[in-house]
């Protein structure tokens, strides 16, 4: 017994130091806050702690807080864990997204709309190309996502992007370029979040207002990923993820799962909201 567990220990120590010097030599493992992102704004409301491993944002009355990337994504796959503000998060926003600049830029969001204590965040998601969005869809989680942390991933390539949550596919967005809808891949994107005030609008459409009692409102972010797919990879065989185009037929269930029981809008069946008719990439 005693030598058994005796061999178990030695096995956790081998293993945990086989994957800090793996760590140590793939710069994509372990994320590195100070290395991979600025703090943009709200002075020390936005903080990177535990040697970087950790980082993040608060809101008070005063203001809110955000970070960026300091590198620039043109295709790849981008995972990052965060954990929301807890409690009564009535009223605020974090968003968490990827975006060009300018007026004709691209953008794809995740923004997380807080509600009163125990009641459900809005996970709302939209797709900007070239400066126009209005492409819609929330979705209630299947967790209460402030309690721990979950993953949230965002699978961008030229055929398509994929919304995920733990690893769960919500949502895909076809490249529709054929139908004459424009597709993000010609401008590099940062990653950007941000914790900020919303009331007028974010919980129940702008009914609950956020209690300041309350503040400082906090949210935590861990473990960045980004795996770039280069334009290299295109010939790369190598390259499993890149050679994936489609989800697969659990990918595919687990989407269908998640958009009958967990989307709450979509913006594909709001024909009160188009009534010229539903964009092309709904109909097509
Ligand atoms: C907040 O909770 C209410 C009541 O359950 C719900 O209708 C609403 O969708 C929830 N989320 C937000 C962000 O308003």
């Amino acid at each position: 017994m005693a030598s058994t567990s005796n061999h178990n220990n030695n096995f956790h120590v081998f293993m945990l130091l086989c994957i800090f010097i793996i760590c140590s030599m793939v710069p994509t493992c372990a994320a590195n806050f100070y290395q991979d992102f600025d703090l943009t704004w709200g002075d020390n409301r936005a903080k990177i702690f535990n040697g970087g491993q950790l980082l993040s944002l608060s809101l008070d009355k005063v203001s809110g807080s955000g970070f960026k990337s300091k590198k620039e994504y043109l295709f790849g796959r981008i995972d990052m864990q965060l954990k929301l503000v807890a409690g009564n998060s009535a009223g605020t926003v974090t968003a968490y997204y990827l975006s060009s600049q300018g007026a004709t830029h691209d953008e794809i969001d995740f923004e997380f709309l807080g509600n009163t204590s125990g009641d459900p965040y809005i996970l709302h998601t939209n797709i900007f190309t070239q400066g126009k969005g209005n492409r819609e869809q929330q979705f209630y989680l299947w967790f209460d996502p402030t309690r721990n942390f979950h993953t949230y991933s965002l699978i961008w390539k030229p055929q398509h992007i994929i919304f995920l949550v733990d690893n769960i596919p919500i949502r895909v967005f076809k490249n529709g370029e054929s139908l004459g809808v424009p597709f993000p891949k010609n401008q590099a994107m940062r990653i950007y979040s941000s914790l900020w005030n919303a009331d007028d609008w974010a919980t129940r459409g702008g009914l609950v207002k956020t209690d300041w009692s309350k503040a400082p409102f906090t949210a935590y972010y861990r473990n960045f990923k980004a795996t770039q797919f280069s334009s290299n990879s295109y010939s790369n065989s190598n390259n499993a993820e890149w050679e994936i185009n489609e989800l697969d037929a659990y990918g595919r269930r687990r989407l269908r799962w998640v958009q009958k029981y967990f989307m709450i809008y979509n913006y594909c069946n709001d024909l009160k909201r188009f009534p010229q008719g539903l964009p092309f990439e709904c109909t097509h």
